[in-house]
């Protein structure tokens, strides 16, 4: 592991487009994992901007999102297939089709956790997980007390998990859903790589409730 401080936001997301880039070089269909928060959207912003620049293709790229709210209409602004198609899908050059997410609105929730897994492994796994970090320490939606060896299920959302959260909907906290689907840890971890990212001293260690 290697933990590199920067000294800006900016900083930090040149260094991991820097890295996303130099896999893409090497292996242009790469499989991708990408994560919604305010953290990594300085990756998508970089990641962007090299794109038009024409410095680097995501074309042949594939990805998978790490977790989804369950219940949120499909055209929720808040749902995250619709934050990463807004965020990350519309600002590089990766076909729409070839990015994947957990179905927060299927009708049989659990089949479609076992669904999602099948399709990581079969896409031969991730190579590069892009990861944030919530101020109570979860990963994707990993809320504490999360076991290591966890896949993709339904959890449900700590409150202090909803309360963060809120200032996606709004402010109002009765507006975040209860529950998700998202990756274990197990899952994340079988990424080859791993970047995370984490600003600011809401996220400093210690703080964090874990
Ligand atoms: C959400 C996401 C996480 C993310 C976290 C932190 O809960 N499910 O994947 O790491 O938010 O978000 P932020 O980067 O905005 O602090």
């Amino acid at each position: 592991m290697e933990v590199v401080i920067s000294t800006t936001p900016n900083e930090a997301g040149r260094l991991a487009a820097e890295i996303i880039q130099e896999l893409l070089g090497r292996q242009p269909a790469a499989v991708l994992g990408v994560a919604t928060g305010s953290s990594p959207l300085i990756i998508y912003e970089e990641l962007g901007r090299r794109v038009t620049q024409g410095a680097l293709s995501l074309a042949k790229a594939r990805a998978f999102m790490l977790d989804e709210y369950v219940g949120l209409p499909a055209d929720h602004p808040q749902r995250y297939r619709n934050v990463i198609t807004a965020e990350f899908i519309d600002k590089v050059d990766i076909d729409s089709a070839q990015v994947y997410g957990p179905d927060g609105l299927a009708a049989d929730l659990v089949t479609a956790c076992g669904a999602y897994e099948r399709a990581i492994a079969d896409a031969g796994g991730v190579d590069l997980q892009i990861l944030g970090i919530g101020t109570d320490g979860h990963i994707a939606f990993n809320e504490p007390g999360s076991s290591l060896a966890s896949r993709t299920r339904i959890k449900t959302l700590a409150s202090q998990t909803r309360t963060d959260n809120a200032r996606f909907f709004g402010g109002d906290v009765e507006a975040v859903p209860h529950h998700c689907l998202t990756q274990g840890i197990g899952t994340i971890l079988q990424a080859r790589h791993i970047a995370l990212v984490a600003f600011g001293r809401r996220k400093e260690i210690g703080r964090a409730q874990v």
